[in-house]
């Protein structure tokens, strides 16, 4: 008998990790009330321009998104508000000159969430652009542009959007989105590492305001420092954004309550957990369902657009369980083979499972962080995975790809950042049978900044490939991945620059794949 695919080992152990944090969603819920205000401030003047994080919107649907701002006329100085609540007007058009008012409002901006705005938007008309601004004291914003999605039930012939991920400051400019404010979006995904945790260092292109950041404080002024740069603001200002995080917007690889190591501070890692992703909230354009509960913030949540691709946002960061083995890159060992490693946990796996078993979507899109695919990074005759990627998570990887094949999942669509590298992925049935058949298809896109200039070639390119031989491509540029959906057909182009060291540096499209509804095979065009 030929062995099974995607062999599942039982346990019969419960998974000790999960829930275990206990949580005040009430005290969190307080906050919003009108009561919790107090006296709101409704002139109030500011020591410099209040807008200088800019705008920005995110999770849209057929009839609602949320349009996002903050207040803050000294970023990096923790905001620079007086600590009092502070009345936003704002409102949404249907023109950019911003003359025929769809709907306006208004919000008070706490310092509880650090003067932070987040307008949930309902009532909208389906697949339309829409243009908004906020309003506080005599101080206007940057005007931003959004749009809603199609309606649910309808039949789209087109997507277009981009996805991104790892910006770190310090080590390049965001020339990227220079150039993918210019390409028509419906939408931006983010994979993560939007910010970086680390000390400021010397002799990269440019500085960091601190040392490592620990927290509220820290956070908040880490986040300011990021979005205070020009092209990052104009492209959150051009369209919706869809975000996730990944790990340095808390601490470099760390696994649920694990750490990456011990900090040298008396900080528990569950405050400074709850502080990172409080901090998260207050500076992306998120809806209230997402609001953080002490350490805990749901992030994983699910977006149709019609009925021709529905996204499937994860967090593989807040309930996975440790990497095994140590981490790093280690042969198989038991640890990483184990049932009870999970890179989703198990609630937000049967969330994902369910969310595909309904999908009305052509293309069932994973928004999520690490590679999927099974692969050997080590040259040599020995084999190494990567023990913070799925490969790590071996039998999570395994129910994933059983789902997408048992299930007939339509066209399962992995995207995936990380790594600052781009790849084009076959996810197949057996990464033991290397000719066994292919489920699905993972594109790894590159960082916007995080690595510097990087380089088109790799030297050990050609071996990897070798014994990797479903993946299709390598490049080790700064860009991003541009993606146009149809019914019929899923194109990406691999979207990159010379040099993010130093401004101006051109876009081109190093190398572009389709895949045909219907048949999971990578097409180089
Ligand atoms: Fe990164």
């Amino acid at each position: 008998m030929p062995e099974p695919l995607y062999r599942i080992f039982d346990s019969s152990r419960m998974n000790r990790r999960s829930f275990i944090l206990a949580t005040s969603s009430l005290a969190a819920a307080a906050m919003w009330s009108s009561r919790a205000f107090g006296a709101v401030t409704r002139q109030p003047s500011f020591s410099d321009y209040p807008f200088q994080l800019g705008v920005a919107s995110g999770d849209p649907s057929s009839d609602s998104v949320v349009l996002w701002t903050r207040l803050a006329p000294k970023p990096v100085a923790g905001g620079g508000m007086k600590p009092e609540p502070v009345e936003v007007s704002w409102q949404l058009c249907d023109d950019d000159a911003m003359t025929r008012v769809v709907k306006k409002g208004k919000v008070t901006a706490t310092p509880d969430w650090a003067h932070s705005v987040h307008v949930e938007l309902s009532g909208l008309r389906p697949d339309r652009w829409y243009w908004y601004q906020f309003k506080a004291g005599n101080e206007t914003s940057p005007k931003g542009r959004t749009r809603t999605l199609p309606r649910a039930n309808s039949s789209p012939e087109k997507l277009r959007f981009a996805f991104a991920s790892c910006q770190h400051y310090e080590t390049g400019l965001y020339t990227a989105y220079e150039h993918m404010a210019q390409e028509d979006l419906d939408l931006v995904v983010h994979l993560g590492d939007y910010i970086y945790e680390g000390p400021a260092r010397d002799g990269l292109v440019r500085r960091h305001n601190s040392g490592e950041i620990f927290t509220l404080d820290d956070y908040r002024n880490r986040y300011a420092l990021y979005k205070t740069d020009a092209a990052l603001q104009a492209m959150h200002a051009a369209a919706p954004w869809l975000v996730t995080w990944d790990d340095h917007e808390l601490d470099n690889n760390y696994a649920d309550l694990v750490p990456e190591r011990h900090p040298g501070n008396d900080i528990p890692f569950s405050q400074r957990r709850a502080d990172a992703y409080k901090a998260y909230y207050e500076h992306m354009p998120l809806r209230l369902a997402s609001l953080p509960k002490g350490p805990d913030m749901q992030l994983y949540r699910r977006l149709p657009f019609g009925r021709l691709a529905e996204f499937f946002v994860l967090d593989t960061r807040q309930y996975r369980t440790d990497q095994p083995c140590g981490d790093g890159r280690r042969a198989v060992c038991p640890e990483a083979m184990s049932p009870d490693a999970t890179i989703l946990g198990k609630r937000q796996r049967d969330w994902l499972f369910r969310g595909l078993d309904r999908s009305a979507g052509q293309w069932n899109v994973l928004a999520q962080q690490v590679m999927m695919a099974r692969v050997d990074l080590e040259t040599g005759p020995e084999v190494m995975h990567s023990m913070d990627q799925w490969p790590g998570y071996e039998m999570d990887r395994r129910r994933v790809l059983k789902h997408f094949a048992e299930r007939k999942i339509a066209n399962p669509m992995v995207l995936t950042g990380d790594i600052h590298s781009n790849w084009a992925n076959e996810l197949i049935a057996d990464f033991d049978q290397l000719d066994s058949r292919v489920v699905g298809t993972e594109f790894v896109g590159t960082s916007i900044s995080s690595g510097g200039d990087g380089a088109a070639r790799d030297p050990r390119e050609e071996r990897l490939q070798a014994q990797n031989p479903f993946v299709k491509f390598y490049n080790g540029q700064r860009g991003y991945v541009r993606c146009e959906v149809t019914p019929a057909m899923w194109r990406s182009d691999y979207r990159v620059l010379e040099q993010v060291s130093k401004p101006g540096a051109p876009v081109q499209t190093c190398k572009s794949f389709v895949v045909e509804s219907g048949r999971a095979k990578l097409i180089p065009v």
